[in-house]
């Protein structure tokens, strides 16, 4: 059977969660006791440019003071918890993998914000939502992972106000791939739609989105993963004596991926807002 929650483990950044509690212990935190959301956002944000990538959904979106918002793909839970902490937003963060799940409802607990956001495990294309709406509904770096884009886009219209919008980082193929790339982000990227730039507006407008932003973030996003590939060496030292040798070759791994694939030029990364028409 195909279960999305376990194949999508054929990518390395999703191997080590042990990771979170490697960088707690190294800021002499205990295994239980009280956080700050900013103390943790060097290592809880996995997309590019951390908290502020969130600032600009936060802008863009209009966020505010109780906002109920739904984030796709929330992972350790650290834009979730940006979002509540900064804005005031009311987040609701759906997350596929249970370890991750558990992992952000545990640090959210933990920085005291579990009141403002509530963490789910689920798959989007199949949770139940029991009539739930959202004014924004927000992703990063997940809407790739996930197969059948008409039904995931219905999804977010149906779940949003009438005015609502979407803000999504994503990928898409901004070149051609050959069979053995696409077998390849199949399996180290866990890539289930990466349509090309016009398919990927066409979709939006289709679905019934009016595109506000449709800004291609490649060149950016390039030079962002080289520069992480290159500070990450640069640290192997203090890596390598929190994490282990296991997790520093892991994230190499993965880190000199992306450089490849963005520095190929094939491919690509975009950023949306679409507001529901
Ligand atoms: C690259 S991570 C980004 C996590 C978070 N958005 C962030 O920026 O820190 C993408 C996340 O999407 C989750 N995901 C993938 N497919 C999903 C699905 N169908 N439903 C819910 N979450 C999903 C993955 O498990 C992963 O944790």
């Amino acid at each position: 059977m195909n279960d999305r929650s376990t194949d999508i483990k054929s990518m390395k950044l999703y191997h080590h969660i042990d990771r979170v509690m490697n960088e707690l212990r190294e800021l002499g935190k205990d295994d239980t006791g009280r956080l700050q959301v900013r103390e943790l956002t060097s290592f809880d944000q996995l997309h590019y440019h951390g908290t502020g990538a969130v600032d600009y959904a936060i802008r863009a979106t209009g966020i505010d003071e109780g906002t109920p918002v739904l984030e796709i793909g929330s992972g350790l839970g650290g834009p979730a918890r940006y979002l509540a902490l900064s804005a005031g937003a009311d987040v609701t963060a759906l997350e596929l993998q249970e370890d991750h799940h558990l992992m952000a409802s545990s640090l959210t607990e933990r920085c005291g914000l579990d009141d403002r956001v509530e963490h789910l495990c689920g798959d989007f294309l199949t949770h139940p939502w029991h009539g739930a709406r959202f004014q924004v509904i927000v992703s990063w770096l997940a809407l790739y992972h996930i197969p059948q884009r008409n039904v995931l886009l219905q999804r977010c219209r149906s779940l949003l106000e009438d005015d609502g919008f979407i803000h999504a980082e994503d990928l898409y193929e901004r070149g051609p791939f050959d069979d053995l790339e696409k077998a390849e982000l199949a399996s180290e990227l866990f890539a289930n739609y990466l349509p090309n730039r016009n398919q990927y507006r066409m979709d939006l407008v289709d679905a019934g989105f009016e595109l506000v932003v449709f800004e291609d973030m490649s060149e950016d996003w390039a030079a962002f993963t080289h520069d992480r590939l290159n500070s990450y060496l640069d640290q192997r030292e203090r890596h390598l004596r929190v994490h282990g040798e296991e997790v520093f070759d892991t994230m190499c791994a993965f880190y000199d991926t992306m450089v490849r694939l963005f520095s190929s030029g094939k491919l690509g990364g975009i950023r949306v807002v679409a507001r529901r028409t």
